[in-house]
């Protein structure tokens, strides 16, 4: 059976001129995919997963062969700093955690949080003076944050955000791709003091709930739980924070980012949003109408996945497609590269929302994976991002501000520009 092929040496010098060209490993991994297929290895030293991209292999990873392939890999990073939590765990760890958490990321449970999306995004706006520069990776991350406190955890974040956010941004890196793969056990400085303050704050808000009403939302779900001790507590609400925030964050930076360079595209949907809302908020039955949105956040999906790609670790031993997949090897199903595969997408690097308007080969378009282990949130943060894109539509115009952004490959996929993450002018209206 033939292995796994590795890029050859003309593809890996095309890849290095892309990536020091587009400051980008993203570009990297177009190369490579495109020239030596949709199953390949990386190698780097000590450190050679094995990367597949296509509709084929996501059906493949995420329901076929779903049980040859684990999601926790001891260790790593993300296991460190999520403990328990679900996203990092197999078997009845993980279904029992998913089970507690559904009910309140079902649609039902959205439509009472959608108020206070919109609160918090009107919140922000506020604080914005007319003809700023503003950098939306921050701005977004503060909304996503104080969101996802609010609806999940009944908690005000916003008197911890200035102390936690460094802490956060720190834990966040740790998580990221990173030397680490090729050096385990390199120094992490900061890691430890960040994530002692961030966990002395989600035992504080834990320990405070048990001596209260303990409340319908997540948190009051979690600490009633019987025999769910505070540190299995806290591992599912940082899995929540992590994921419930970062995804969202990027998300929208890239929406917000792209919607100041594409004037008119955002003609269009400001149009859509002032026909169906005016001034209002929106409610569940208005974001259904809001489509063309709903198309925007769809091409920022394909074309900048937060959930860049999905890692496992192989348990039996696979045949895909006459490759061999060894047990304890890592593979990841990449959702950058499915997004762009140029046999499933006309002119795949073009933002062209109207494309959603159309249907699309299955598994082509997975940004968030796929089977049973669909992200949980993902009603959630499709509403949250209409809802905060609408408000923003209703209340500024988003400007163009000169200067490149480039992608970078952190635990999501940001936006970076010089001295930030991705910066827009605001003329409020
Ligand atoms: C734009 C936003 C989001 C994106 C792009 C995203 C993407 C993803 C993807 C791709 C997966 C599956 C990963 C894999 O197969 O390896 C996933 C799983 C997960 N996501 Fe999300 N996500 C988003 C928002 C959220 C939100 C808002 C929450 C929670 C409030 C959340 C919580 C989770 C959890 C807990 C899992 C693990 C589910 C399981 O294994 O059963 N995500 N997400």
């Amino acid at each position: 059976m033939p292995s796994v092929p590795k890029p050859d040496q003309a593809t890996a010098n095309h890849a290095l001129r892309l990536m020091l060209r587009e400051r980008s490993i993203m570009s990297a991994l177009v190369a490579f995919h495109r020239g030596t297929g949709d199953v390949f290895r990386l190698s780097l030293p000590g450190f050679s997963p094995i990367i597949v991209a296509s509709p084929d292999a996501n059906r493949f990873v995420l329901v076929t062969a779903k049980d040859n392939f684990a999601w926790r890999t001891e260790g790593d990073p993300v296991a460190q700093l999520l403990g328990h939590g679900m996203l990092v765990e197999d078997g009845a760890v993980h279904d029992d955690a998913r089970a507690l958490a559904n009910p309140l990321l079902h649609k039902r449970a959205i439509g009472g949080y959608l108020a206070t999306m919109s609160a918090l995004t009107d919140r922000a706006i506020a604080g914005w003076a007319d003809e700023a520069v503003l950098d939306m990776a921050v701005e977004m991350r503060r909304i996503t944050l104080n969101i996802v406190m609010k609806t999940l955890f009944e908690v005000d974040f916003a008197p911890e955000i200035a102390r936690l956010w460094n802490p956060l941004l720190r834990l966040l890196r740790f998580i990221s791709p990173g030397w680490w793969m090729v050096l385990p056990g390199i120094p992490q400085p900061g890691v430890a003091r960040a994530r002692a303050l961030f966990d002395e704050y989600l035992y504080r808000i834990i320990r405070a709930r048990r001596e209260m009403p303990q409340g319908e939302d997540l948190l009051g779900v979690l600490v009633r739980t019987p025999g769910l001790r505070d540190e299995q507590v806290r591992d599912q609400v940082m899995t929540m924070i992590v994921a419930g925030h970062d995804t969202i964050a990027a998300l929208l930076s890239w929406a917000v980012y792209v919607l100041s360079q594409r004037q008119d595209i955002q003609a269009q949907a400001r149009d859509e949003v002032r026909a169906v809302l005016g001034d209002a908020a929106p409610d569940m039955a208005a974001l259904g109408k809001l489509t063309y949105l709903g198309c925007v956040v769809d091409e920022t999906l394909r074309l900048y996945p937060p959930a860049h790609l999905g890692n496992r670790r192989v348990v039996e031993p696979t045949n895909f497609n006459g490759y061999a997949f060894e047990a304890g090897e890592r593979l990841g199903y990449s959702i950058y590269l499915s997004h762009r595969h140029p046999e499933f997408w006309d002119a795949p690097e073009d933002f062209k929302p109207e494309r959603f308007l159309e249907s699309h080969e299955a598994f082509s378009f997975v940004p968030f994976g796929g089977g049973e282990r669909t992200c949980i949130g993902m009603n959630y943060a499709l509403y949250e991002a209409k809802v905060v894109l609408a408000r923003l539509l209703q209340k500024v115009d988003l400007l163009p501000v000169p200067g490149a952004v480039r992608q970078s490959m952190m635990v999501t996929l940001q936006p970076k520009a010089r001295g930030g993450g991705a910066f827009v002018r605001v003329q409020c209206r």
